[in-house]
């Protein structure tokens, strides 16, 4: 797996103990979340064969620095009108070539998943990275109980449509609802995660709650948040971006240092938190994830596929 030299001084990263205390805050606080078991830290068990061992970003700086055009297109807009968000009940519609379609509530869709803890890497394509340690399950784990037929070879994913709640919405600065869009066998890696929250607590409104996708060797923009409805499907899915800026965010979104954005480069990337002089680090190629995803890519031209 892949192992990020550590680059970072104490004072970027959140300390320890801090950390720590917020685990046995969990911990103590379980009983209190007992109508919600799955989402309770005390289930996510840690994953370092999937974590980079970089530290992780402050929790604060994770929160408040979001892309979420639901609540607004500012960085500071989601961590603002967020908590307007009605997350609970909550389900997810599962239709199209499968097995076993249907609606399910999010509770039955946690019933008997390994919820795993996991440090990933989440980079931007605007050039910004953060290390976040994402707690949930493996999407594959969900894909296999629906049982796929033969036709499904990509998974399309929409966000909740809910005006009333979400402020952004109720302007078309993006067509609503927001999709997304993986090849199956993407979708199946085990890297691929459906994630309830961050540092073991429950998943903060602004960063996608009750349930997103993460997607570590692609661009920010894959992971869908506030997911309500994922269909398997033959043809390959619409994507926001790749709808409305075609030549810029392309289907595939690998981070790949060597490929740029029409108006910027992606070769290195900034550093959330890293200070008032903001580091800069190098991009890796598909984040650091190229040995175990290069091979899904065989053989296409990365450059086309962007
Ligand atoms: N999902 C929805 N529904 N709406 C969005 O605007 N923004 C995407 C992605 N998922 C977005 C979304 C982009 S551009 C990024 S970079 C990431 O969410 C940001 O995730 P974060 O705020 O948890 O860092």
């Amino acid at each position: 797996m892949p192992v990020w030299k550590s680059r970072f001084k104490d004072r970027d990263v959140t300390d320890r103990s801090v950390w720590m205390n917020r685990r046995t805050l969990m911990a103590g606080t379980a009983g209190l979340l007992a109508g919600a078991p799955a989402l309770a830290s005390r289930h996510a068990i840690p994953n370092p064969g999937y974590s980079t061992d970089e530290p992780p970003t402050r929790f604060e700086d994770i929160t408040s620095y979001n892309n979420f055009y639901e609540f607004g297109t500012g960085k500071d807009d989601p961590a603002r009108y967020a908590s307007a968000l009605t997350t609970d009940p909550w389900s997810i519609e599962i239709a199209g070539e499968c097995a076993n379609p249907g609606t399910h509530a999010l509770e039955d869709i946690l019933k008997g998943k390994t919820i795993e803890e996991r440090i990933y890497r989440f980079r931007c394509v605007e050039a910004w990275s953060m290390v976040i340690p994402w707690f949930g399950f493996q999407l594959s784990a969900l894909l296999d109980q629906v049982v796929p037929t033969s036709k499904a070879r990509y998974v399309a994913f929409e966000t909740l449509y809910r005006p009333e709640e979400m402020i952004g919405q109720r302007s078309r600065t993006i067509p609503w609802p927001y999709v997304e869009g993986l090849r199956m066998d993407e979708a199946m890696h085990p890297l691929t995660l459906m994630a309830t929250g961050i540092y073991e607590e429950k998943m903060p409104n602004q960063n996608g709650a009750p349930i997103r996708l993460v997607v570590p060797w692609k661009y920010g923009f894959k992971s869908i948040k506030s997911i309500v409805k994922i269909t398997l499907t033959e043809e390959q899915p619409p994507a926001t971006w790749n709808i409305l800026q075609p030549d810029e965010y392309g289907f595939y979104a690998n981070v790949n240092p060597e490929v740029d954005h029409p108006r910027w480069s992606q070769a290195s990337h900034r550093v959330v938190g890293s200070g008032l002089f903001a580091r800069r680090e190098p991009t890796l190629m598909l984040n650091g994830y190229a040995d175990e995803v290069g091979p899904l890519y065989a053989g296409m031209d990365l450059r086309k596929n962007f």
